[in-house]
C-alpha cells in the first residue's frame, strides 16, 4: 500500500520527533532560594540570618549597597510566584526555607507560627496547582546566634541542623515528597572561607573550608536518618542535597590524572562520602591533604579524619543525585612562579594548578561560560563514579548583567534549549538515569553579591514597582512550551518571532557532536525500520 520511500520518510519523521521527546518520568521545573526572593526580613518575628546582618553591616561589598530586605518580596508576593509557575505549566517548584523564619534563634526553644504557616500555605497552593514542592532546607541563611557559636566550624552544628529538621519535617512532610538539605555546600565552605566576601564574612583557608565541609556532611546524613526513621515510614519522600559540581575537564593530554584530581577535590569531597562505595573522603584528596599540610609544617592533615561509623553515618544518605551546573573549566598546571590563587568556588593551593574558561565558551553578557556539552560530560562522570543513580538537576541557568535584554532574553532561550539537548543525550544516548531539570531562576533575585545587577530570572521582576511585578521572559514562553510538548521540537511561536527562531535553532556552534549523535541514531533507527 505505501511504497519504501514513504516508509523512510515515515520513520525519519518518527525518529526525529522521537529522539527530541523527554521521558515521561522526566520532570521540568524551577527554583529559587528564600533569602533571594522573599524580603520580610524582619516580618512576623522572623529571626535574623547571617545574610541579613552581612548586608546591613557591609553595604559597600554589595553593588549599589542592595539587601534583601525586601527582594521581590515574595514574602507577601508568593501567590504571584504560584500562578506564574502555575500559568508555566511548571512540574515542580524548588523553594527554600529560611531557618531563622522556622526558628528565630536557631534552636528550637521557639518556634515561629507565622513562618511556618507562610511556607505551608505556600506548599498548600502550589499542590492545589498540580506544583510539587521540592524543598531545599538550607539555602545560606544561618542564624546569627549559631555563627556566633563558631556555625559550620562547629561540631555540635551537626545536632542542631538535625533538630531544625525534625522541626520542618514535622510541619511538611505529609506534603513534601522530595527534599534537599543543603544547596551548595562548596559555596558555604570553601567559597564564603576561602575569601572571606560572603556572609559570615570570615576569611580562614586554611582550616574552615575543610572543618564546615565535614560537618555540613554530617549535618545532612544526620537530617537524612531523622527522616528515615521518624518520617519515611509513613511520608516515602526522596531525600538529598545540591551539589555545585564544577565540571573540569584536562586543558591538555598532559593534564588527565590532574583533571581528576581536581574533581575530586572540587566536588569529590562533597560527593564521595556519601555516594560512593567505600565512603570517606576520596583517597586521592585525603592523601593530598596530608601530604601538603605536613609540608607545611602541620603535623596532621588540614582535612579533619572521619571515624569508622561517621563513615557509614555519611554514606549512602541520598535518594538520588542533586546537581547544580553551571561551569565548565579546562584544568592545568601552574607554570613556575605562577600563582593558582582561588579557583572559581574553591581554594588549589594544593594541587598548584589554573583553571581556565574553554575557548569558544564566551558568550556576550554571560556571566558564566557557555559550554553545553559540558553537562552531559559531567552527568557521565557521575554515573561512571558513583554508579547508576538518579541525578536531578537542581539547577541550571544563564545570568546577565543588567539591561541587556529587557524580555527578549534571546540568549537565555538559546542556553535553555542547548544545555536540555544535552540533557537529552545523556538521558537517551548515555543511559544516564536524569530524571529532572531545574531552570535557575522562576524570577529575578537578590544576586547575593552582585545585588540586582545580575539578572536570571526567566520572569522579570520590575524591582522598583511596589508590588515588584512580575513579566514572563521569551524564555519562560519557551519553556512553557518545552513542558507542553515534553519535547525540545516545540513550533516557531515559542521562540516568540521569526528572528529569535531562526537565531536559537542556529546554535552556538554549527557541527557539534550532539548533532552528529542525534543524526546518527536517527540514521541507526532508520536502517533498522528498513532492514526488518
Ligand atoms: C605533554 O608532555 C610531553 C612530555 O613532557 C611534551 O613533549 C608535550 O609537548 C606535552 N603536550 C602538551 C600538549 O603540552
Ligand atoms: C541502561 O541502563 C539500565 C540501568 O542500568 C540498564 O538496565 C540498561 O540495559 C541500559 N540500557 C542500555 C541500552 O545500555
Ligand atoms: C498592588 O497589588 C494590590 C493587590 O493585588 C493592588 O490592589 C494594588 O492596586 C497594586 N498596586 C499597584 C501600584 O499596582
Amino acid at each position: 500500500m505505501f511504497s519504501r520511500r514513504t516508509l523512510v520518510l515515515c520513520a525519519i519523521l518518527v525518529t526525529c520527533r522521537a529522539d527530541l521527546t523527554f521521558p515521561e518520568h522526566f520532570k521540568l521545573g524551577a527554583a529559587t532560594s528564600s533569602y533571594q526572593i522573599e524580603g520580610g526580613w524582619n516580618a512576623d518575628g522572623k529571626g535574623e540570618s547571617i545574610w541579613d546582618r552581612f548586608v546591613h553591616e557591609n553595604s559597600a561589598d554589595i553593588k549599589s549597597g542592595a539587601t534583601g530586605d525586601v527582594a521581590a518580596d515574595s514574602y507577601h508576593q508568593w501567590r504571584e510566584d504560584v500562578r506564574i509557575a502555575a500559568n508555566m505549566g511548571l512540574q515542580f517548584y524548588r523553594f527554600s526555607i529560611s531557618w531563622p523564619r522556622i526558628l528565630p534563634t536557631g534552636f528550637t526553644d521557639k518556634i515561629n507560627q507565622a513562618g511556618v504557616k507562610y511556607y505551608s500555605d505556600l506548599i498548600d497552593a502550589l499542590l492545589a496547582e498540580d506544583i510539587q514542592p521540592i524543598v531545599t532546607m538550607y539555602h545560606w541563611e544561618m542564624p546569627v546566634k549559631i555563627q556566633d557559636l563558631g556555625g559550620w566550624t562547629n561540631p555540635l552544628i551537626v545536632n542542631w541542623f538535625g533538630d531544625y529538621a525534625r522541626v520542618i519535617f514535622s510541619q511538611y512532610a505529609d506534603r513534601v515528597k522530595t527534599w534537599l538539605t543543603i544547596n551548595e555546600a562548596i559555596a558555604i565552605c570553601d567559597l564564603a572561607f576561602n575569601k572571606g566576601h560572603y556572609a559570615p564574612k570570615i576569611k580562614e583557608p586554611e582550616f574552615a573550608p575543610f572543618l564546615c565541609n565535614k560537618h555540613i556532611l554530617l549535618a545532612h546524613a544526620t537530617a537524612y536518618r531523622i527522616y528515615d526513621r521518624e518520617f519515611r515510614p509513613k511520608y516515602k519522600a526522596r531525600i538529598s542535597l545540591a551539589n555545585f559540581d564544577l565540571w573540569i575537564k584536562p586543558a591538555t593530554e598532559n593534564d588527565t590524572e590532574l583533571a581528576d584530581l581536581g574533581r575530586q577535590h572540587a566536588i569529590g569531597r562533597y560527593s564521595y562520602p556519601i555516594f560512593s562505595k567505600q565512603g570517606g573522603w576520596p583517597p586521592s584528596i585525603e592523601k593530598l591533604m596530608l601530604q601538603y599540610s605536613l609540608g607545611q609544617g602541620y603535623q596532621y592533615s588540614r582535612l579533619p579524619p572521619f571515624t569508622k561509623d561517621e563513615i557509614e553515618f555519611v554514606k549512602g544518605t541520598a535518594d538520588f543525585y542533586g546537581i547544580n551546573h553551571y561551569i565548565t573549566s579546562l584544568i592545568r598546571s601552574a607554570k613556575p612562579g605562577e600563582d593558582p590563587g582561588i579557583w572559581v568556588l574553591t581554594g588549589s593551593p594544593e594541587l598548584n594548578a589554573i583553571l581556565e574558561f574553554p575557548t569558544n565558551s564566551k558568550v556576550a553578557n554571560s556571566i558564566f561560560p557557555v559550554y553545553p556539552e559540558g553537562i552531559r560530560q559531567q552527568l557521565s562522570w557521575i554515573k561512571q563514579e558513583y554508579g547508576d543513580i538518579d541525578i536531578l538537576i537542581t539547577e541550571n541557568g544563564f545570568g546577565y548583567s543588567t539591561n541587556d535584554y529587557e524580555l527578549n532574553d534571546v540568549d537565555r532561550t538559546k542556553f535553555f534549549k542547548e544545555y536540555l539537548e544535552q540533557v537529552l543525550l545523556s538521558i537517551k544516548v548515555d543511559n544516564v538515569s536524569v530524571i529532572g531539570y531545574t531552570a535557575w531562576s522562576l524570577i529575578d533575585t537578590f544576586e547575593w553579591l552582585d545585588g540586582y545587577t545580575i539578572k536570571f530570572g526567566i520572569h522579570e521582576v520590575d524591582f522598583s514597582h511596589p508590588n515588584r511585578t512580575r513579566t514572563p521572559r521569551t524564555s519562560a514562553h519557551y519553556l512553557a512550551c518545552v513542558i507542553r510538548a515534553r519535547s525540545l521540537d516545540v513550533p516557531d511561536h515559542c521562540y516568540k518571532d521569526k528572528y529569535l527562531a531562526d537565531r536559537a535553532r542556529i546554535g552556538y556552534r554549527s557541527g557539534s557532536h550532539k548533532i552528529q549523535a542525534v543524526l546518527f541514531i536517527n540514521i541507526l533507527l532508520i536502517a533498522i525500520i528498513i532492514c526488518v
